[in-house]
C-alpha cells in the first residue's frame, strides 16, 4: 500500500502537476492537503494541456478517488469553475470529495489580500492576490468559514454576518476601500454551498479507509518548501505549510501512513513573486531560459524570474522533506547554452563559505554563490527514450546534481507531455 507524497523542492512550478500525473496512473487516491488556487498545475497528454488549481491532478483518471483536505482553503467559485470547465471536457467530477473542515476562500479575503499588498507598497510579497493569507489569517484566528458552513446556510447566514461586518470596518476604516453587501455574499456564497454539497465527505476518513484497503495513495504537493511558512525565504513565503510533513495535518493521517517521499526540482531554478533568489540570472541567459522553458505562471501569467540550479536549496529540501528520491524536470530547457552552472555552495559576506540553506533573510543577504561549471548540450533530447540514450554532457550534469544534493534522482523530464519522463 504504497502512499507517495510529492512536494516541490525550489520555489513552485517545478512540474509537480506533470510527475503526479504519472505516478497518478498507479494511484487510486489522491489527496491534496495545502494551498488553494494559488496553485497552478500542468497536465499534457498528447497534446491536450490542463491547467489544474485547486482539484487534485488525478481527477483526469476516471476512477481514481480525488480528496481534497482540511488544510486546504478552498475558493468556491473558482472550485465550481474548475468543476465546470473539466466537466465541459468530458472529465467526470464524480470521484471528486472535499473535507467539511477545510476553510472557504471569501470575497474579504481576496479583497484584503490586494489591499495589504498595496498597503506594503514597495516591500509586497508578489502573492497571487488570491486570498490565501488573509484567509489562512481568519483560520488560525479562529473565525474562519469552513465547508461544513458553506454547505448550511443557516450557519452560512450567522457566519457572514459576524465575520463580514469585521471585515468591512477593516476594509473602509484601516485601507479606505468599500464594503461589501453582506446579503448578497449570503444569496451568492448560499448557491455555491448547494453546488458543493454533494463532494462534501470527511476526508481523513477515506484516505485512513484507503490506506487499511492497502490501496495506492499520492499526495499532491502545492506550492513548495521554500515557499513554506517556516522553512521558506520568510517572509517572501506563502501561508500554509507545503513541506512533506504538512501533508499528514493538512489530510488527517498519521506519518506512519507515509511510504515515499518524492521531491520535484527543475534543471534550473524559478521563482515567481518577490524575495531572494541567489542564483538569478538577470541576463540573455536568463531571458533564453524563461523563453525556451516558457516560464510565465501558471495561476496569474506573471514572467517567472530564472536563474542557475542551486544545490544548496535542494539541500534543504532533501533535508525538511525526508526525500526519498528526486524528480528533475525541463532539462531540455537547457540546450544550447554553452555552458551550466550549479550553485553548490554560498560564500558569506565574511568570507566562510556554508552548504546550509540560511534560515533568514539577513542571515541571507549579502551572501553569493559559489558555482561548479559543466559544459552544454545542443542536441534534442526530447525524444529520448532511456537516460543511458542522453548526451553525455546530460548525464554528467544529472549525475553530479545528484551527488551534490545528496539524493536520488528517480525521473528526468525531458518535455511537458506525460511521456516525456526517463525513469532510472
Ligand atoms: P507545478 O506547479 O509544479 O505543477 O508546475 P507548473 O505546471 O506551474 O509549471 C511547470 C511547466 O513546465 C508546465 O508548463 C509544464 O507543462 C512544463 N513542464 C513540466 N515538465 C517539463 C519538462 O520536463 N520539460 C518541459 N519543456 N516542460 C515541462
Ligand atoms: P504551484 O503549486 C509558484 C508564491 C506567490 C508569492 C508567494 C505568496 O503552482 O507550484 P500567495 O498567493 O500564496 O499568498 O503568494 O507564493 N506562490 C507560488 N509560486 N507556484 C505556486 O504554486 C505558488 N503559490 C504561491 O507567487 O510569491
Ligand atoms: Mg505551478
Amino acid at each position: 500500500m504504497p502512499a507517495n507524497i510529492v512536494v516541490g523542492t525550489q520555489w513552485g512550478d517545478e512540474g509537480k502537476g506533470k510527475i503526479i500525473d504519472i505516478i497518478s496512473s498507479r494511484a487510486d487516491v489522491v489527496v491534496r492537503s495545502q494551498g488553494g488556487n494559488n496553485a497552478g498545475h500542468t497536465v499534457v497528454n498528447n497534446g491536450e494541456v490542463y491547467k489544474l488549481h485547486l482539484i487534485p491532478s488525478g481527477i483526469l483518471y476516471k476512477d481514481t478517488l480525488c480528496l481534497i483536505g482540511a488544510g486546504v482553503v478552498l475558493d468556491p467559485k473558482d472550485f465550481i469553475g474548475e468543476l465546470d470547465s473539466l466537466e465541459a471536457r468530458g472529465i467526470s467530477t464524480a470521484n471528486l470529495k472535499v473535507d467539511p473542515r477545510a476553510h472557504v476562500v471569501m470575497p474579504w479575503h481576496i479583497e484584503l489580500d490586494g489591499l495589504s499588498e498595496a498597503f506594503r507598497g514597495g516591500k509586497d510579497i508578489g502573492t497571487t492576490k488570491r486570498g490565501i493569507g488573509p484567509t489562512y489569517m481568519d483560520k488560525y484566528e479562529r473565525c474562519g468559514i469552513r465547508v461544513y458552513d458553506l454547505v448550511h446556510p443557516e450557519v452560512l447566514a450567522e457566519k457572514i454576518q459576524s465575520t463580514g461586518k469585521l471585515k468591512n470596518k477593516i476594509i473602509t476604516d484601516v485601507y479606505g476601500g468599500k464594503a461589501f453587501d453582506l446579503d448578497a455574499v449570503t444569496k451568492e456564497y448560499t448557491e455555491y454551498g448547494k453546488r458543493l454539497l454533494p463532494y462534501v465527505d470527511d476526508v481523513s476518513v477515506l484516505t485512513f479507509d484507503a490506506a487499511k484497503a492497502g490501496k495506492t495513495i499520492m499526495f499532491e504537493g502545492a506550492q513548495a518548501t521554500l515557499l513554506d511558512i517556516d522553512f521558506g525565504t520568510y517572509p517572501y513565503v506563502t501561508s500554509s505549510h507545503p513541506l512533506s510533513a504538512g501533508v499528514c495535518v493538512g489530510t488527517g493521517v498519521g506519518p506512519k501512513v507515509i511510504t515515499n517521499i518524492i521531491g520535484v526540482a527543475k534543471a534550473y531554478t524559478t521563482r515567481v513573486g518577490k524575495g531572494p533568489f541567489p542564483t538569478e540570472l538577470d541576463d540573455e541567459i536568463g531571458e533564453q531560459i524563461r523563453n525556451v522553458g516558457g516560464e510565465f505562471g501558471t495561476t496569474t501569467g506573471r514572467p517567472r524570474r530564472t536563474g542557475w540550479f542551486d544545490a544548496v536549496i535542494v539541500c534543504h529540501s532533501v533535508r525538511v522533506n525526508g526525500l526519498d528520491s528526486l524528480a528533475i524536470n525541463k532539462l531540455d530547457t537547457l540546450a544550447n547554452l554553452d555552458k551550466l552552472k550549479i550553485c553548490v555552495a554560498y560564500k558569506k559576506p565574511d568570507g566562510t563559505v556554508t552548504e546550509n540553506f540560511p534560515p533568514t533573510l539577513e542571515e541571507l543577504e549579502g551572501c553569493t554563490p559559489v558555482y561548479e561549471e559543466f559544459d552544454g548540450f545542443t542536441e534534442d533530447i526530447s525524444k529520448c527514450a532511456s537516460f543511458d540514450e542522453l548526451p553525455a554532457n546530460c548525464k554528467k550534469y544529472i549525475e553530479r546534481l545528484e551527488e551534490l544534493v545528496g539524493c536520488k534522482v528517480s525521473m528526468v523530464g525531458i518535455g511537458p507531455d506525460r511521456s516525456q519522463i526517463l525513469e532510472r
